[in-house]
């Protein structure tokens, strides 16, 4: 597999990314398009997708991304790999979270992860961060009953951020975890336990 060379990091306030992306069509993106969805936010290379997506071919799987390149790269492998139930969208997941899910069947959405969701620790630059409340609630709107997000970070005040924005939506209850629950690592993930920083990680459950 090879590796390619794309920003760290990119502003999804620029004028360029604030591009409404349109509803994600599931007929359109996978072979069958009745199973249930696991959808990831800010999947970067997808290589945690891809590995799921050969694991469990009952559960689509959606990665969302602003970094174009990675994006098609990911979809070219998921291609070469027959991946019927894998897609990559390049979309800026700050203005268009909305949009994409709309279209979405009830109680289609049974996992959300969101792994790593940094780069923005400046206070000057919280605006970027792509957990808003807004996007807090979209989410849990469109998660089916007893559908599951999960979200994992090293950076510690992030994970509180976000966690708090779900523990404010009432038909969202909190599960203690410690350790993952998927058999698949993270590429950051690899990283950040590699270092043996500390990793918190925090599930909700729609009841
Ligand atoms: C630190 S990386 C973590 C990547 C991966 N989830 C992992 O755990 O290895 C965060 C990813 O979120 C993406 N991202 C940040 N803001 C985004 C936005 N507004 N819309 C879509 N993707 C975004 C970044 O481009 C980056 O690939």
């Amino acid at each position: 597999m090879s590796r390619i060379r794309v920003h760290q990091h990119v502003n999804p306030l620029a004028r360029h990314y604030l591009f409404i992306s349109p509803p994600l069509n599931l007929k359109e993106i996978f072979a069958n398009p009745d199973l249930p969805v696991h959808l990831d936010i800010g999947s970067a290379r997808g290589r945690f997708l891809l590995s799921m997506a050969e694991l469990d071919k009952e559960t689509n799987f959606i990665g969302l991304e602003i970094r174009r390149v990675l994006v098609d790269e990911a979809n070219r492998i998921a291609r070469e790999r027959n991946l019927t139930n894998l897609h990559y969208e390049f979309t800026n997941v700050l203005v268009s979270l909305k949009s994409l899910l709309q279209d979405f069947p009830e109680n289609i959405l049974k996992t959300i992860t969101i792994h790593f969701p940094d780069p923005w620790f400046k206070k000057r630059h919280a605006k970027r961060r792509m957990i808003t409340d807004e996007n807090a609630s979209i989410l849990a709107f469109h998660l089916a009953k007893g559908g599951r997000i999960f979200l994992q970070t090293d950076v510690e005040f992030l994970a509180e951020e976000i966690a708090g924005k779900f523990r404010e939506i009432k038909n969202l209850k909190e599960i203690s975890i410690t350790e993952s629950p998927f058999p698949v690592k993270t590429e950051r993930e690899k990283a950040v336990e590699a270092k043996g920083k500390p990793i918190y990680r925090f599930m909700f459950e729609k009841i």
